[in-house]
C-alpha cells in the first residue's frame, strides 16, 4: 500500500467515525425524552439496543459507533479480507472459540465470526482483550486486520487474535441486519 493510500484510508476511517459519533448523539437525544418517562428496566432495555445505518460504508472501510459506552467496529470487508480470513487453518488460531454472541459455542472459523453468510460484514467490540485499548483498523498489524499498539496484539481480518499478549478474539456482540442497510446492535 502506498503512503497516499494509507493516508486516504485513515481519513476515511476518521470521517466515518465522526459521522457515526454525530449519529449516536442524535439517537441519544431522541431517545432521552422517552426514556425519562419509562421505568428503569425499560430504560435500560431501550439503551441496550441501537440501529446503525451502514448504507454509506464502502468495502474496505470501517464504521466505529459507541454502544453501551464502548466502541463497536463495523467493517465492510473486501474480497481479499474475506479470502485471507477463510484460508486460515483453525489449528493456527490462539483462540478457537468464535466469541460470537449470535453463535454461542461455535468454532472460530471466519464463517462463524461474520454477520452475513458471504462474510462481507464483520461487527465486533473495538476493545483489545488484553487490557482494553482500542485497536487500530485499516488492515493494520502483521495479519492485516487490527493492531493494538498498547502492547502489540495483532488481530487478523476476522478480528481473531494471532500474535501478542491478548488472550482471546475480539468479541462479536448480538447483532443482526433488520433491513438491507441497517444493523441492530443488542
Ligand atoms: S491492551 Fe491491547 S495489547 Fe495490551
Amino acid at each position: 500500500m502506498s503512503h497516499a493510500d494509507d493516508h486516504e484510508g485513515t481519513r476515511r476511517d476518521f470521517l466515518y467515525y465522526a459521522t457515526a459519533g454525530a449519529g449516536a448523539v442524535v439517537t441519544g437525544a431522541a431517545v432521552w425524552p422517552l426514556v425519562n418517562q419509562m421505568n428503569p428496566s425499560a430504560d435500560v432495555k431501550a439503551l441496550a439496543s441501537i440501529r446503525v445505518d451502514v448504507s454509506g460504508l464502502a468495502a474496505g472501510s470501517q464504521l466505529t459507533v459507541k454502544w453501551l459506552g464502548k466502541p463497536v467496529f463495523i467493517r465492510r470487508r473486501t474480497a481479499e479480507d474475506i479470502e485471507r480470513a477463510r484460508a486460515v487453518d483453525l489449528a493456527d488460531l490462539v483462540d478457537t472459540d468464535a466469541a460470537n454472541a449470535n453463535k454461542p459455542g461455535a468454532d472460530a472459523s471466519d464463517e462463524n465470526r461474520a454477520l452475513d453468510e458471504a462474510g462481507e460484514w464483520l461487527v465486533m467490540m473495538g476493545v483489545c482483550t488484553h487490557l482494553g485499548c482500542v485497536p487500530l483498523g485499516g488492515s493494520s498489524g502483521d495479519f492485516q486486520g487490527w493492531f493494538c499498539p498498547c502492547h502489540g496484539s495483532h488481530y487478523d481480518s476476522a478480528g481473531r487474535i494471532r500474535k501478542g499478549p491478548a488472550p482471546t478474539n475480539l468479541p462479536v456482540p448480538v447483532a443482526e441486519f433488520v433491513d438491507e442497510s441497517t444493523i441492530k446492535l443488542g
